[in-house]
C-alpha cells in the first residue's frame, strides 16, 4: 500500500485499570486474572498504579480523561476507600472531563452492604455486573461463585445506593441452556432495569479449562444461532437498541468507555497486564504499550520502566487493519474522516477494499459514512482480513 500520509490528531483519551485477582478461576475465563491467596496486597497495588500513571504520564500531556474503567479480574474485591484513593491521586496527574463515566466491574458474589455507597462516594457512576445467567444450574456449571438471588440482591442494593447506570453481563450457549432458559435469563434481567446489557455467546478460550475438557450440553451452531436471533428481538422490543455485536442500551445509556475503543480511541492501560494505545499529534505516531502481566511481577516493578512489558510503534500499513478490527463492530459503522483522522492515512488508500467490500454486499458506503450490513456483521472477521495488507 502506497500511502501519502494525511493529518493524525489525536483522538479522545480513556484511562483502563486493571485489578487482576478473582475469589476463583472461571473454567472459560482467559483474562488475566488469578485467584487471590490470604490477604490481597490491595493497598501496594494502589501505590504501583499510581506509579505507572507516573510513568505514562508524559504520553498524554496537557490531554483530558474523558472515561476511567476498572475490570478485571475482580474490581469488587477492591475496598471502596482504596478506588478512592486511586481516583483522588489519578485525578491530582490528569484533567477529568466533567461528568466523566467511571465504571467498575462488578462480581455478585463479592460485594457486601455498604460497599456500593463507597464506590458511590468515590466516584464510581456506572456499574457492571457479571451477572451470566439467571439459572443456579447454568451458573454451577459456568463454575461461577454466586447463584441467581444474590445478583437479584447485589443489583438491588447497588440501585438503593443510588446507582442509575448499570450493565448486566449475560452469557449464552451455555452448557445445559436451551432457547427457553435464556429467554428467561433475558427476562429477568429486565425486571431490573438495567440501563445497558452486554450479551456474549460463551467461547472456548485456548489455555481455559473448558478449552481442555469441554463441558457437556453445549448447544450446537444452529442451536446458538436460534438463541442469537430471538435473543436480538427481545431485547430490541424491551428498548435495547443494539449497538454493538454483543451490546445493547437504552437510549443515550452507550457505554462511552467501550465506545472510545471500538472507534479506535486512545487509551492508557494501567495495573497488571494492561494494554494502552496512544496517538501522538506531534511525532504522528501511534504508540502500543502493555505493562507486566503477572501481580507479583508489576506489584514488584511498577515503580520503575521494568514495569513495562513492552512498547511498540503501530506502522502506518497496519492502521487500517487495527481501525477496522474495531469498528467494524459498530452497527452504525465509522466516517471516512473520522478514519483519517484517527489512523493518519487517507481514504483513497482503502479505496479498492471498501469498493470489493460494497460488492460482496458487506458494507453500505454514503458519502463519509460506513457501516457494516447485517452479513458483513455475520462475516466480521472476512471483512477486515480485507484490510490485513492493503
Ligand atoms: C472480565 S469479565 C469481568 C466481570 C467479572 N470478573 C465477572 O466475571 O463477574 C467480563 C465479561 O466477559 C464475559 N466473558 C468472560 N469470558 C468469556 C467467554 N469465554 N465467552 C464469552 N464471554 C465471556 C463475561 O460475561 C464477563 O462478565
Ligand atoms: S470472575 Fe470474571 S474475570 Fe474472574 S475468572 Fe471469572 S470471568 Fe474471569
Amino acid at each position: 500500500m502506497s500511502l501519502s500520509p494525511s493529518t493524525l490528531s489525536p483522538p479522545p483519551l480513556s484511562l483502563y485499570v486493571h485489578i487482576p485477582w478473582c475469589v476463583r478461576k472461571c473454567p472459560y475465563c482467559d483474562f488475566n486474572s488469578h485467584q487471590g491467596r490470604g490477604e490481597l496486597p490491595f493497598a501496594a497495588y494502589v501505590d504501583a498504579l499510581l506509579a505507572d500513571l507516573d510513568l505514562d504520564l508524559p504520553l498524554v500531556w496537557g490531554r483530558t480523561v474523558q472515561t476511567v474503567f476498572f475490570g478485571g479480574g475482580t474490581p469488587s474485591l477492591m475496598p471502596g476507600e482504596l478506588i478512592d484513593r486511586f481516583l483522588q491521586g489519578a485525578s491530582s496527574r490528569l484533567r477529568f472531563a466533567p461528568g466523566c463515566e467511571i465504571t467498575l466491574e462488578t462480581n455478585p458474589g463479592t460485594v457486601e452492604h455498604g460497599s456500593f455507597k463507597a464506590y458511590c462516594d468515590a466516584g464510581i457512576n456506572r456499574l457492571s455486573f457479571g451477572v451470566q445467567s439467571f439459572d443456579d444450574g447454568c451458573l454451577q456449571r459456568l463454575g461461577r461463585i454466586h447463584d441467581s438471588s444474590e445478583a437479584t440482591a447485589a443489583i438491588k442494593l447497588a440501585q438503593d445506593a443510588g446507582f442509575d447506570n448499570i450493565n448486566l453481563d449475560l452469557m449464552y450457549a451455555l452448557p445445559g441452556q436451551n432457547l427457553a432458559m435464556a429467554e428467561s435469563d433475558l427476562e429477568q434481567a429486565f425486571a431490573l432495569q438495567p440501563t445497558h446489557m452486554s450479551h456474549y455467546q460463551l467461547t472456548l478460550e485456548p489455555n481455559t479449562v473448558f478449552a481442555a475438557r469441554p463441558p457437556s450440553g453445549l448447544p450446537d451452531e444452529d442451536g446458538s444461532w436460534d438463541i442469537q436471533e430471538h435473543c436480538q428481538a427481545m431485547l430490541a422490543d424491551a428498548g435495547y437498541r443494539q449497538y454493538e455485536v454483543s451490546a445493547y442500551a437504552r437510549p443515550g445509556r452507550e457505554c462511552v468507555h467501550n465506545l472510545n475503543y471500538w472507534k479506535y480511541g486512545d487509551y492508557l492501560g494501567i495495573g497488571a497486564g494492561a494494554h494502552g494505545k496512544i496517538t501522538s499529534g506531534h511525532d504522528q505516531s501511534i504508540l502500543r504499550r502493555w505493562k507486566l502481566k503477572h501481580p507479583a511481577a508489576y506489584l514488584e516493578a511498577a515503580d520503575s520502566e521494568r514495569g513495562i512489558g513492552g512498547d511498540e510503534l503501530i506502522a502506518t500499513e497496519r492502521r487500517p487493519f487495527e481501525f477496522m478490527l474495531n469498528a467494524l463492530r459498530l452497527v452504525d459503522g465509522f466516517s471516512l474522516t473520522g478514519f483519517e483522522a484517527s489512523t493518519g492515512v487517507p481514504r483513497s488508500a482503502i479505496q479498492a477494499q471498501l469498493q470489493e467490500a460494497v460488492q460482496k454486499q458487506w458494507l453500505l458506503v454514503d458519502g463519509d459514512a460506513v457501516r457494516p450490513t447485517a452479513l458483513g456483521r455475520r462475516f466480521t472477521n472476512d471483512v477486515v482480513e480485507l484490510f490485513l495488507t492493503g
